[in-house]
C-alpha cells in the first residue's frame, strides 16, 4: 500500500517521531530501544504501519472512531471543496455545512432541537456542565448546581471532565478536581454481587441507587446527571433491563436534567443512530464526537431540547442570559462537511442494519469463545460495541491481572489484529477486551477477529 517515496523516507519519520512526538496514553521508555508505531495508511477495515505490515482494525482507529472505515474519498472530496469555499468563521455566525448538518442530525433525534458545535468529546461535555451551572445560577440561586456521574464512566480528559470521571486510576494524580460532581454506583450486572445488590431486578436496583444519592445530596442541589448509554472504556457495560426507564423516571421526579454522553455510541455504533434510542429514553442534552465524522475531521456536538435552549434566551433583558461560551475550532467547516457525508454513507450503505446484524453475529461468536476459554467470564455488547471480561476464576469472578490482558492485545497486534482493552482506568479491574470494528464489518472480518483472539487466549492462558 505504501508508495515508494514514503518507503525511502520512513526511517526519517520514525526518527522524528521518536525525537519529538509525545504519544497519547504512552510510557515512552520502551521507545528508547524499539520503534514507535506509525500508522501510515488505511483502507476499509485495514491499516498499514511503517513497515508495510497490514492490520485488521477491530477498534475503529483505536478508540471507536472510524465508523465508516478508512479511505472514504467522498468525505475527503467534500471537505476539500468546503475548505476552498470557506474553511472557517467563528461560530457566532452560521455556515452552510453547519446549518445543513444540524438539520440532518435533528431529524435523527426526535425531541431535541439545537446543536452546539465544538471539537472534542471532552469539550462537548464541558459545555453541558457549563449549561447546567448557568441554569442553576439563573433559576435556582446557584443551588441546583451538582452534577451526578457514574462509577466506571468516562467523560473526557479535562479537569472538569475528570471531576465527572468514574475511573479512579485514570484520575489518579490529576486532582484536585472541581467541586459539585457526585458519584453514583455503576450498573454492571456481572459485578452486582460486589455491590451487595439483589439478584432480582438488578436494573431497577442500580437506578434506585441514583435516587438514593439525589436524596442524600438534596434534590434541590442536583441539576443534572451525565451517563454513557453503554459505558465504553469502563468495560463495555450494557445497561441491565429496567435501568433506563427508571433513570428517566427519577430524573423527571427530581427535575434533574438527563445528559447522555454519546461520544462513543453516537452515530451508529450500537445499531441505532444513538445509544439512548436502544433504551427508549428521552434526554435533555446529548454530547457526541468520535463517530460524527468518523475522524475525517474534528467535530463534536452538544445537542439540547428546545426547553434547555429557551432557558438561555427567555430573558433578553438580562445581559448575562445567553450561553457565553465559544469554541474557536467549533467554527471550522470541515467538521460538519465531513459529518454530512459520513451520515449519507451510513444511510446509503445500510450501515445501521449491518451493525445490528453483525453485532448479533459477533456476540454469538464471542459466546462460542466463552464456551471454549474458561478465562472469559462474561461477554456483552450492543451492535458493534462489544467486550469480553477476563477472570481468573469464574466462580469468584476474580479479574485477570492487567499485564495478562495486555499480553492478549499484544499477541493480537503481533498477528496483525488490533483489539482494545480497558487500561489503567479502574483499579484492579482493567480486565475487559474491547471490540468496536467499523460499521462496514463483514462476517469474514468478524471471523478473522474471533480467530485471532482465540489464538491469543490459547497462547496466553493455555
Ligand atoms: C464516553 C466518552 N466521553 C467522552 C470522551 C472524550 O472525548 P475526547 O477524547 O474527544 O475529548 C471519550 C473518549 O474516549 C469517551 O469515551
Amino acid at each position: 500500500m505504501m508508495d515508494g517515496k514514503f518507503d525511502n523516507d520512513i526511517q526519517a519519520v520514525v526518527d522524528a517521531d521518536r525525537a519529538h512526538v509525545w504519544h497519547h496514553l504512552s510510557q515512552h521508555k520502551p521507545y528508547e530501544t524499539t520503534d514507535p508505531r506509525i500508522i501510515v495508511e488505511g483502507k476499509g477495515m485495514r491499516v498499514w504501519d511503517q513497515k508495510g505490515k497490514e492490520h485488521l482494525d477491530a477498534v475503529s482507529g483505536g478508540v471507536w472512531t472510524v465508523n465508516v472505515g478508512y479511505g472514504r474519498e467522498r468525505i475527503a472530496n467534500a471537505v476539500r471543496d468546503q475548505l476552498i469555499k470557506l474553511n472557517y468563521f467563528a461560530g457566532s455566525a452560521g455556515s452552510i455545512p453547519g446549518a445543513m448538518f444540524s438539520e440532518r442530525l435533528i431529524e435523527k433525534m426526535p425531541g431535541l432541537s439545537r446543536v452546539y458545535y465544538c471539537n472534542s468529546g471532552s469539550e462537548a461535555n464541558e459545555k453541558a456542565f457549563k449549561m447546567v451551572r448557568q441554569i442553576a445560577h439563573k433559576r435556582y440561586g446557584g443551588k441546583k448546581h451538582k452534577i451526578l456521574y457514574r462509577d466506571r464512566d468516562y467523560h473526557g480528559t479535562t479537569i472538569g471532565c475528570l471531576s465527572a470521571g468514574g475511573q479512579d486510576e485514570r484520575n489518579a494524580q490529576y486532582g484536585p478536581f472541581a467541586p459539585g460532581f457526585v458519584r453514583v454506583p455503576h450498573c454492571l450486572e456481572y459485578r452486582a454481587t460486589d455491590q451487595g445488590a439483589p439478584v432480582e431486578n438488578y436494573g431497577e436496583w442500580a437506578a434506585d441507587q441514583i435516587e438514593a444519592v439525589i436524596l442524600a445530596e438534596g434534590p434541590d442541589t442536583v441539576g443534572a446527571i451525565c451517563l454513557e448509554p453503554v459505558t465504553a472504556g469502563g468495560g463495555v457495560i450494557t445497561p441491565p433491563d429496567g435501568y433506563w426507564p427508571r433513570v428517566q423516571e427519577i430524573c423527571r421526579k427530581y427535575d434533574v436534567l438527563l445528559h447522555i454522553d454519546e461520544v462513543v455510541c453516537g452515530v451508529g455504533r450500537t445499531g441505532t443512530w444513538f445509544g439512548y434510542q436502544q433504551y427508549g429514553v428521552q434526554p435533555d442534552m446529548v454530547t457526541m464526537a468520535k463517530g460524527v465524522a468518523s475522524g475525517y475531521a474534528a467535530i463534536a456536538c452538544l445537542v439540547t431540547t428546545e426547553a434547555v435552549f429557551d432557558m438561555f434566551k427567555d430573558d433578553a433583558t438580562d445581559p448575562l442570559n445567553y450561553f457565553r461560551d465559544i469554541s474557536t475550532f467549533g467554527g471550522c467547516t470541515a467538521g460538519p462537511a465531513a459529518a454530512l457525508e459520513n451520515m449519507a454513507i451510513i444511510e446509503e450503505e445500510g450501515l445501521l442494519e449491518n451493525t445490528t446484524k453483525m453485532g448479533h453475529y459477533m456476540l454469538d461468536r464471542l459466546a462460542e469463545l466463552k464456551d471454549k476459554h474458561a478465562v472469559i467470564g462474561d461477554v456483552r455488547g450492543k451492535g458493534l460495541f462489544l467486550g469480553a471480561e477476563l477472570v481468573v476464576d469464574r466462580s469468584t469472578r476474580a479479574p485477570v491481572p492487567e499485564k495478562q490482558v495486555q499480553m492478549v492485545t499484544a499477541d493480537c497486534m503481533a498477528q496483525g489484529l488490533i483489539i482494545g482493552a480497558t487500561n489503567r482506568s479502574l483499579p484492579g479491574l482493567n480486565n475487559t477486551l474491547c471490540f468496536s470494528p467499523a460499521l462496514i464489518a463483514t462476517k469474514d472480518d468478524i471471523n478473522e477477529i474471533i480467530d485471532g483472539v482465540d489464538g491469543a487466549l490459547t497462547r496466553v492462558f493455555g
